[in-house]
């Protein structure tokens, strides 16, 4: 890990005062053993932000946000694992365990920060340039950027030259022909030697990461170039999908009117700036990816993103194509998408350098509809609900549609609306929404798991609340309960360990924890050093380190009570158990529907009522450890299970 070993983090975690670098940010008041502050990840008026220097880790119990002092700056800084403890490796004097191949990575990455920065240096000046810039600073201009925008946006300015940036880099940087065209700067010549500049006789536009640093290219031809953006391949240091173009500069806008505004395209995003619009930022030519998603929700609190696509056809079915991911990624990230259809067929840019174009832009934003409301008048946008099969289309596009909308009281309401406005019955457009459901819910069944794709969606803020999955809530408790009297004391490990790797865990961050108990045995001082040494180790995993705070937190709570482990054991076991049966029982129910030959299907159905009884009588029964080891056996008999419970 780039010189990041187990060993540097703990000597970092060791050394470093998460109360001296979390201070640089927030005021922090003295609370009991704690420290206590307003919360720099959500508004707030008092202070629900708790810093523990005993334990190294600090939660806001407004917003949940929660971890140790790497996480604090990582999500600060939007900084990466492994440069936070490079950085405060370097701050607090640890050195850095390296290869020679590990330091040249790395040296490699800075390298080409270092190279694009010189490039966009080199493409401002020029457009800066009093001769050589004319041509593009006139394009700019009739397109109505500002000097103060296009300054905010580095935009610049690349000749109609085969060699001028490699000259410039060569000489300045001494940068390698090579490392000039692993960086995408430079492209290698076919027919001969050499390299030759990739960007010739455009305006260009860098594309900032969210710290700031120039990571690659689009140039605008301003000529008649077949081309009209060239962009830069990927690199090691730009993938795409991964960054939002104008993000950087968009960041205090979107935090200070809490929410954010997509466009496709590079000028749209600027123009929308020039307009007043500060908190616009763009895709890229692509869909919005999870990653982009996320990164957009750092800043808000309400959510609030609005999609503003071109509204010509093919903008209208990339939102209709994409939408279903789309919506996935909203709920996943807990996004309140809005699509902004924008006035005039035209995107946003032409829409604001037209007559009264911002005020339109401003109306369309204000009326902006969910993102399913959108797509269900899209979907009736042609339909002909006065005759009978055209009623019938007219359902058949929006059920699909309506079936996405995850909220039963949010469905039934929609459904009332659209029935009528399709013309037929709220009970029928009911059944045949809930029959997609079904059909869906049997398509994307994951026998391999247990819970896999209920806990998929599940964020660490935020509630649970998974469709089919009862017990989550309780699972989520079982597992932590579980994991946390391994660090109560030595006995209660002793006791709990056995049980706690027999269990599948369900939850992906507390799998990561238990992963990192692995090959511990007894060999431990203190169950003090046992938990750092399990921080160090789930350190670089940001979910499974938000957990262990939680873990941690608990770990307290059972020491305060003296609370007998075998009892919480006990409790844990069932409840896993309880899920383990359910899902079991689901996966077998599933199998109904599939075609069967009818011997095969007396015997599934034999089974089922078998694991059905098992349930009740569990319900009822079931009280000692081994009673529960012996009803897991019992279980995986009848089902041929994942053998995972079982030792
Ligand atoms: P558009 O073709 O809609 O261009 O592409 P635009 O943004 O309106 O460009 P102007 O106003 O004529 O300058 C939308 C986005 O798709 C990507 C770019 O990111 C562009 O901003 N794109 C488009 C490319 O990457 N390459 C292309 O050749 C065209
Ligand atoms: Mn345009």
């Amino acid at each position: 890990m780039k010189g990041v070993t187990t060993e540097v983090i703990a000597e970092v975690r060791h050394r470093a005062s998460i109360l001296e670098v979390i201070s640089e940010t927030v005021v922090l008041k003295k609370a009991g053993k704690d420290y206590k502050g307003l919360c720099p990840f959500h508004n707030e008026k008092s202070g629900s932000f708790y810093v523990s220097p005993e334990k190294g880790f600090f939660k806001c119990f407004g917003c949940n946000e929660k971890g140790d002092v790497f996480a604090f700056l990582q999500k600060v800084k939007g900084t990466d694992f492994i440069d936070t403890v490079r950085y405060l490796a370097g701050r607090y004097g640890v050195r850095l365990v390296e290869t020679a191949e590990e330091k040249q990575h790395y040296d490699r990455r800075s390298q080409f920060f270092a190279l694009n920065e010189a490039a966009c240096n080199y493409f401002t000046q020029l457009l800066n340039d009093p001769t050589e810039g004319a041509t593009a600073r006139k394009y700019l201009e009739g397109r109505g950027i500002s000097e103060e925008i296009a300054e905010r946006f580095k935009l610049g300015f690349a000749p109609n030259s085969w060699d001028g940036l490699l000259r410039y880099l060569t000489t300045t940087m001494k940068a390698s022909e090579a490392t000039l065209e692993e960086a995408g700067l430079v492209r290698r010549r076919a027919e001969s030697t050499g390299v030759y500049d990739l960007f010739r006789n455009r305006l260009m536009v860098p594309i900032l990461d969210d710290q700031g640093r120039v990571v690659a290219f689009g140039g605008r031809t301003l000529g008649d170039d077949q081309v009209k953006y060239l962009n830069s391949p990927e690199t090691p240091i730009y993938v795409k999908g991964q960054h939002l173009y104008g993000f950087n500069v968009a960041k205090e806008a979107i935090k200070s009117k809490d929410s954010v505004i997509v466009v496709e395209g590079y000028f749209d995003a600027i123009s929308l700036h020039q307009f007043g619009f500060d908190n616009a930022v763009a895709t890229l030519g692509t869909a919005l990816t999870e990653q982009q998603a996320k990164m957009l929700v750092r800043y808000t609190e309400s959510k609030r993103v609005y999609l503003s696509f071109d509204s010509d056809q093919a903008g209208i079915k990339a939102v209709a194509g994409g939408a279903e991911t789309l919506n996935q990624i909203a709920e996943g990230v807990g996004l309140d998408l809005r699509v902004i259809r924008v006035p005039g067929g035209k995107d946003p840019d032409e829409c604001l350098r037209a007559e009264g174009g911002k005020e339109a832009f401003t109306r369309a934003m204000k009326n902006a509809p969910p993102m399913i409301d959108y797509e269900l008048r899209q979907a009736l946008q042609d339909a002909d609900t006065t005759t009978h099969t055209g009623r019938l289309e007219a359902a058949m596009k929006i059920v699909p549609i309506l079936a996405q909308i995850k909220n039963p009281m949010v469905r039934t309401e929609y459904i009332r609306t659209f029935a009528t406005e399709v013309g037929g019955k709220e009970e029928e457009l009911t059944h045949l929404v809930r029959e997609q459901i079904k059909a869906k819910s049997r398509q994307s069944f994951r026998p391999e798991g247990f819970g896999e794709s209920a806990t998929k969606t599940m964020k660490n803020r935020g509630t649970v609340s998974v469709p089919g999955s009862g017990g989550l809530a309780g699972v989520l408790e079982a597992e932590r309960n579980l994991l946390a009297l391994l660090l109560t004391s030595r006995e209660d490990y002793q006791q709990a360990y056995p049980v706690v790797s027999s269990v599948p865990f369900n939850v992906p961050a507390h799998r990561a924890i238990k992963d990192a108990f692995d090959g511990v045995g007894d060999q431990f001082p203190t169950v003090e050093d046992l938990k750092s040494r399990i921080m160090d180790r789930v350190a670089p995993d940001a979910a499974a380190a938000s957990a262990l705070v939680d873990v941690i937190i608990k770990v307290d709570e059972f020491r305060k009570q003296d609370r007998p482990a075998e009892i919480v054991i006990k409790d844990s076991f069932a409840r896993l158990i309880k899920e383990y049966l359910e899902l079991q029982n689901r996966q077998m129910r599933a199998k109904l529907a599939s075609q069967l030959p009818e011997n095969e299907l007396v015997d599934l159905q034999a089974k089922i009522s078998e694991l059905r009884k098992l349930q009740d009588s569990f319900l009822l029964n079931a009280n000692s450890l081994d009673e529960l080891n012996e009803l897991v056996v019992k279980i995986d008999a009848i089902t041929g299970g994942i053998g995972a419970f079982a030792k």
